[in-house]
């Protein structure tokens, strides 16, 4: 039996910082405010010009190094974003390009902050079943072109980012499950037009923000009991929660629900702000990279993102 392991991981991130006293000169707001409702102190912004795929490829190149593989060995993209370059090439198949794959499937899949575990799952089933032997999984942002910087209520939430896992074939589980749930009827709660729906005029991110957090944790509560009832685990077994990087209120509330403590929880969400889709890998990558997270353990990823859609995984790193 195949399974599908993490072979290497990478991220990037823009060089711009704004702090959180860059946004005090921008809207009415304050360092304290941003701080104490949300955790985050700066976010990093993409130069003019940069675009969601070059942050992806940088960080895509820093996941092959790792994994020792040759870009054009990759044979499967899976991207996934909101903000994409184009409305076609999609994102997976510009990076294709650039990496010098020609013919490997690659795709893009627009399910906001969950879109990188939901690339994550789909990359896992094409390796398990033999279809897929070098999977690139991406999860890219640059949400900065969809805020508007005039509101307050989310201009101080979101950051620019990239982040990628390779998958592998192995013996034994690494992405031992994922779980993928949506809701649509949610979607006035949080969501950016600008697509081809030319009556939708908001083409920023609108939120309500106080009824979104109370279904994210409520939703992420139920998500990760389900990943732990599916694979038979204790909230015991597990070393680390790599939560999405939202809101440290919500991720603090999903590890209480774990017993984890905060210790266990990778948080990156102070530095990066909310990167969407980038979040998850983001924070990986930051911890394997700090030697936080070691061979052999056990993590618990999950996301929760505008539609609503949430995911969960099982992870043997
Ligand atoms: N600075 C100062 N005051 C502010 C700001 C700001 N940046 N933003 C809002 N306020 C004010 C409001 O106007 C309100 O004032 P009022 O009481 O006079 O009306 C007050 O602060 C409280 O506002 P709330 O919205 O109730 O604040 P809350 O504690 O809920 O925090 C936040 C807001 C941080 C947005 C929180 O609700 C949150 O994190 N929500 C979930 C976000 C999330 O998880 N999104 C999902 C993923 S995103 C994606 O998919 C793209």
């Amino acid at each position: 039996m195949i399974h599908a392991r993490i072979a290497g991981t990478g991220s990037y991130l823009p060089q711009k910082i704004l702090t959180n006293f860059d946004l005090e000169k921008m809207v009415d707001t304050s360092d304290l405010w941003i701080r104490e409702r949300t955790g985050i102190e700066q976010r990093h912004i993409a130069a003019d010009g940069e675009t969601t795929v070059d942050m992806a490829e940088r960080a895509a190149r820093a996941a092959l190094d790792m994994a020792g593989c040759r870009p054009q060995e990759v044979d499967f993209i899976a991207f996934g974003t909101t903000t994409p370059d184009m409305v076609f090439p999609n994102c997976g198949v510009l990076l294709q390009a650039r990496l010098g794959c020609r013919g490997a499937p690659a795709f893009s899949l627009e399910t906001a902050c969950s879109g990188f575990m939901y690339a994550l799952s789909i990359a896992d089933k094409f390796v398990r079943t033999g279809e897929a032997k070098r999977a690139l999984v991406i999860g890219a942002e640059t949400l900065s072109r969809i805020v508007d910087w005039n509101d307050r209520s989310t201009a101080v939430l979101f950051g620019d980012g990239a982040g990628a896992v390779l998958l592998e074939p192995a013996d034994s589980p690494g992405i031992i499950s994922t779980h993928l749930h949506a809701d649509g009827t949610y979607r006035n709660l949080l969501y950016c037009g600008g697509g081809m729906d030319l009556s939708q005029t908001r083409r920023t991110i609108a939120m309500s923000g106080n009824e979104v957090f109370r279904v994210a944790v409520g939703t992420l509560g139920r998500a990760i009991e389900e990943t732990l009832r599916a694979n038979g685990v204790e909230r015991s077994d597990l070393n680390w929660l790599v939560p999405h990087q939202a809101n440290l209120r919500i991720i603090q509330a999903t590890a209480r629900r774990l017993d984890l403590p905060m210790e266990r929880v990778i948080t990156t969400v102070q530095e990066h702000g909310n990167t969407s889709a980038a979040s998850v890998p983001l924070a990986l990558d930051t911890a394997v990279r700090a030697g936080r997270i070691k061979r052999g353990e056990l993590l618990l990823l999950e996301a929760f993102g505008g539609g609503f859609t949430w995911a969960s995984g099982l992870v043997r790193y």
